[in-house]
């Protein structure tokens, strides 16, 4: 028997990722935001989604640019933190433990913590209800040479990157390959 749970904000999983930016004096931030996802892929972009208060909106709106690092099982403890606290209260980057390194094609910061990371100008926003919706076009993909398997490529197993679990307010790993994608289908074709 199904059960009609109404209307809700629900994906399952969502991606846990920090969002790097710089103010207008150059200060770096980090928060966690996992209302996410690719919506094109020639460009490469991605949508990210934020309430009006959050002072990573204000910095990207000075900036035009943001990075978007996974989240990792190593990391979850300073990811978790910089979705606690604002940087409109200070400098959490630093309470956080994290490292703020100058990306090399925008003009925001990643986290030398994070093993993969995403650098984003923006191509678009729009308010939807309580968020502010922003595209931004993936302009390099940065990653340290130990996530990458031998043909150079992201290996999610290294990787360790954790996904939100909104109905439980729970982190899980998002990181155990269970199948194929494009091959376990066709034994029913
Ligand atoms: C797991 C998790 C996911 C979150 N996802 C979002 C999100 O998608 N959008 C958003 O506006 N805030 C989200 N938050 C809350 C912000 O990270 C939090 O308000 C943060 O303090 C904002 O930082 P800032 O003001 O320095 O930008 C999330 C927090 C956590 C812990």
């Amino acid at each position: 028997m199904k059960k009609n749970l109404g209307a809700k904000d629900l994906l399952m999983p969502n991606p846990v990722l920090v969002i790097g930016t710089y103010d207008e004096e150059g200060r770096p931030n980090a928060m966690t935001l996992a209302w996410a996802g690719v919506v094109s892929s020639n460009p490469p972009a991605i949508s990210i989604s934020m309430r009006e208060q959050r002072k990573t909106l204000a910095n990207i709106k000075v900036k035009q640019a943001f990075t978007v690092s996974f989240a990792t099982e190593d990391t979850m403890k300073a990811s978790d933190y910089v979705g606690l606290v604002s940087g409109n209260k200070g400098d959490k980057v630093y309470s956080a433990g994290l490292t703020a390194v100058h990306a090399e094609h925008i003009d925001a910061p990643y986290f030398a913590e994070y093993p993969v990371t995403l650098e984003c100008k923006v191509m678009d926003s729009r308010k939807i209800g309580q968020h502010i919706n922003i595209i931004g076009e993936i302009v390099n993909v940065l990653a340290d040479e130990e996530v990458l398997d031998a043909n150079g490529k992201i290996d999610v197993t290294k990787v360790k990157a954790i996904a939100y679990d909104h109905t439980g307010e729970n982190y899980i790993a998002a990181s155990q390959i269970v199948g194929k994608a494009f091959k376990e289908g066709s034994a029913l074709h």
